[in-house]
């Protein structure tokens, strides 16, 4: 505990320790207190080097990181959880803390990009090989590419921006069997829509920055886990790697927490209404949206979602790149920018990103994906028209 100035002090230690000890006392504010530390005081010098204490700010223990480990916890219906600076890190940090030289992964083609990028380069010079199956693999195939050597199995359902479904507690059932670990990517989730620890999963990740936030201004990433064992060995990588966030994102994002039933849900109408209306466009070829009937997965997203998010793909008629362009360029609603989540409407291209190495991606026109904010649909709907407009010098 720190002292109280001593009148014996000279002016520069008092100016320095004046007040240290003012505003200890915390009155009961709906968000946790945000207390900011890399040094935490002890109270007695036992205390230093005591087990089980908050000595230092590093180990996301302060009280936002807490409040905001419970609540996704509950939210997850996990034994525990783990947070990371970002999205990325929520499923390299799992990763790493789970896996060795000599073992293999099997990941789903449609992970997100950089995830590929982590397991052909990072964990592959450490010594971990990785196995990609079709976005859409069966049961049969994924079980069918893992080897006595096969440690974890990656999931992303649905893929981020061509939106395949795989039948995840069938696969989580299979894996557990033969005694692998599986990881989910459950972002599109947000562990509201789907709860990935329900079905069989042993880590459901997510970048917190897209809904769970939701106001596009911080990045974070949860893992969400199974067991206390498995949080252990989460928490002591975190620890080797130096992986901690600040406390001020903790508060944010506990924040938009609040929200995310209600915005969530709003975006899924929306966006919903916005896919309808885009497949009944003549310069539209298909709209790519798990919560619609056409879509090939619809009856396993029935089945495990709640309902859906606001993100979603198209694929136009074939058109030139410099109508792509031009349709991107014509919006003034959707803004032109990666992620989604926020309470605004976005819109990309994706051909120059969508990967796949276990089945080549090929659709009939280019693909947009869009992910529809919380404006008022029909304003969204006015502004695409606009966009869709603009093909028409440019169609092929
Ligand atoms: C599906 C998916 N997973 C993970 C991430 C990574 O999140 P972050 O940007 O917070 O690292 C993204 C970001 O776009 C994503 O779309």
């Amino acid at each position: 505990m720190a002292k109280p100035p001593r009148p014996d002090w000279s002016a520069t230690t008092r100016a320095i320790r004046a007040g240290a000890d003012a505003g200890r006392e915390t009155v009961h504010t709906v968000g946790p207190p945000i207390q900011r530390a890399s040094t935490v005081l002890l109270d007695k010098a036992a205390d230093l080097y005591a087990p089980g204490k908050t000595s230092y700010g590093r180990p996301n223990a302060l009280p936002t990181h807490t409040a905001l480990i419970e609540a996704i916890s509950e939210l997850e219906g996990a034994a525990g959880t783990e947070l990371y600076p970002c999205g990325l890190g929520s499923i390299t940090g799992p990763m790493l803390a789970l896996l060795k030289a000599g073992d293999e992964v099997v990941v789903v083609d449609c992970a997100y990009a950089p995830i590929r990028r982590f397991c052909d380069g990072f964990l592959k010079r450490y010594g971990v090989v990785t196995r990609y199956v079709p976005s859409r693999a069966t049961v049969d195939e994924v079980m069918a590419a893992a080897t006595p050597a096969t440690r974890m199995i990656v999931l992303e359902s649905p893929g981020s921006l061509t939106f395949e479904m795989q039948d995840v507690p069938a696969i989580a059932a299979a894996a557990r069997a033969r005694g692998i670990l599986t990881l989910i990517d459950n972002t599109y989730g947000a562990g509201f829509l789907f709860k990935p620890l329900a079905h069989g999963v042993d880590v459901s990740c997510q970048a917190l920055t897209k809904y769970v936030g939701g106001h596009s201004d911080v990045l974070m990433g949860s893992a969400a886990v199974a067991t206390r064992e498995l949080f252990d060995r989460l928490r002591a990588c975190s620890r080797d790697l130096g992986s901690t966030v600040s406390p001020d994102d903790a508060y944010v994002m506990l924040r938009g927490l609040r929200t995310l039933p209600t915005r969530i849900k709003a975006h899924g109408e929306g966006g919903l209404k916005v896919a309808d209306w885009l497949a009944q466009q003549p310069e539209v070829a298909r709209v790519i949206h798990p919560g619609r009937a056409d879509h090939p997965d619809h009856a396993l997203f029935k089945r495990d979602f709640t309902g859906p998010n606001g993100l979603f793909s198209l694929v136009l008629k074939p058109v030139s790149e410099p109508g792509v362009l031009a349709f991107l360029d014509a919006l003034e609603l959707f803004g032109l920018g990666f992620s989604w989540g926020g309470f605004e409407s976005l819109a990309i291209h994706c051909d120059p990103q969508v990967r796949r190495t276990a089945k080549p991606w090929s659709a009939e026109g280019p693909l947009i994906r869009l992910h529809v904010g919380l404006e008022d649909p029909d304003d969204l709907i006015t502004d695409l028209r606009r966009g869709l407009d603009a093909l028409a010098p440019h169609a092929a």
